[in-house]
């Protein structure tokens, strides 16, 4: 730390490190990006001229062996996320993980455990949950507005571009519901607390590109939800309760537009307006905080352990045709 702020280094010149990390990295008063690696030098100079970061390594592992790093981003291909967080953890340094954590819940269960034993702290990438909409919906929900929650419908589907897009590409961790339905799994867990059974069907082009899933939890209660890389642009997701339901147009991508959370109950409906924020400086700030204060972070990673476990189950379902139990 110096002057109070986090020392990050970067592993890989990544798009979503360009995009959205870096940029809230720079405006988080917690943090300061002291050096980036890529395998390909060019790449890592120019972004780190873009971004004003001091010291370039040509390899990770060189930035692994840099002292004055307190903690990585790892904005790796899904496949190397279990690899280089082991390997971080035995380098001493605090890891921020893109999402998904790993490609199953027996290597994110490898991830908690080595940064646990290092005395690390290790956190999911998963910036949407830092966002004021969603605590807004978690209070509306835990003050009885639309009565007990027993469905959570979501989506996130979109067009990916580029043929050799890493999210394709089964040998580096793709696939439709490992890469944005983990949102999906993520945010109906967020509400309805663990699953104990999932069911899916899934168009397969290489990896699935298309996948609607349903988990079900205790108490007769369902998660649906549909993910897709080869698909129009949609994302939503709808809480409903016995007397009531929430909207949110925007649940994982809001941008900094102020979203609107839209409650219904009988023929009632209000909109709330939820101030606009930038949900990776809410993230990476508290991830500075917690190991400042040597906190326990408001989601730890054994979160992304349960994620990737329905995960699993989705796939293992959409593979088989059968129920899976979690
Ligand atoms: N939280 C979010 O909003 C969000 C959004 C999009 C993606 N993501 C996650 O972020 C991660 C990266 O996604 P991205 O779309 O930014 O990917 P990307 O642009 O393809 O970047 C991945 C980076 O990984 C490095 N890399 C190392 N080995 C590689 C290999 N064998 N093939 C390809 N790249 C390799 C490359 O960096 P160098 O060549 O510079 O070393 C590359 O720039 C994924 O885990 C994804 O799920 C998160």
């Amino acid at each position: 730390m110096t002057d109070g702020r986090l020392r990050w280094g970067i592993l890989g010149a990544a798009r979503i490190a360009v995009r959205r990390v870096l940029p809230a990295l720079q405006r988080s008063e917690r943090s300061a990006v002291v050096a980036i690696a890529s395998r390909d030098r060019a790449r890592a100079e120019d972004v780190a001229r873009q971004f004003s970061i001091p010291t370039i390594h040509g390899s990770y592992d060189a930035l692994l062996a840099n002292h004055d790093i307190d903690a990585v981003y790892i904005p790796l291909p899904n496949s190397l996320h279990h690899q280089w967080t082991l390997r971080s953890a035995e380098a001493g340094k605090h890891v921020l993980c893109e999402k998904p954590l790993a490609t199953s819940a027996e290597e994110a269960q490898e991830m908690v455990q080595a940064c646990r034993e290092r005395g690390v702290l290790l956190q999911e990438a998963f910036m949407h949950r830092f966002h004021p909409q969603i605590e807004a919906v978690q209070a509306l929900v835990a003050a009885g507005e639309i009565g007990p929650p027993w469905l959570v419908r979501s989506a996130f589907t979109f067009t990916v571009t580029s043929a050799d897009d890493i999210r394709l590409n089964p040998s580096l961790g793709g696939g439709g519901v490992i890469d944005v339905g983990c949102y999906c799994v993520n945010i109906s867990r967020l509400l309805l607390g663990e699953p104990h059974a999932a069911y899916a069907a899934a168009h397969i082009e290489g990896v699935d590109v298309r996948l609607a899933g349903i988990l079900r939890f205790d108490g007769d209660r369902v998660a649906e939800f549909d993910c897709g890389l080869r698909a129009p642009f949609r994302q939503f997701c709808e809480v409903v309760g016995v007397s009531g339901s929430i909207f949110l147009e925007r649940p994982f991508q809001p941008e900094e537009r102020p979203p609107t959370v839209l409650v219904r109950r009988g023929d009632q409906e209000r909109r709330l307006e939820i101030p606009g924020a930038n949900q990776y400086v809410l993230m990476v700030d508290h991830f500075a905080e917690c190991v400042h204060q040597n906190r326990t972070p408001r989601y730890p990673a054994e979160d992304a352990v349960a994620n990737m476990r329905a995960i699993d189950a989705l796939r293992e379902s959409a593979r088989s045709g059968r129920v899976i139990p979690i």
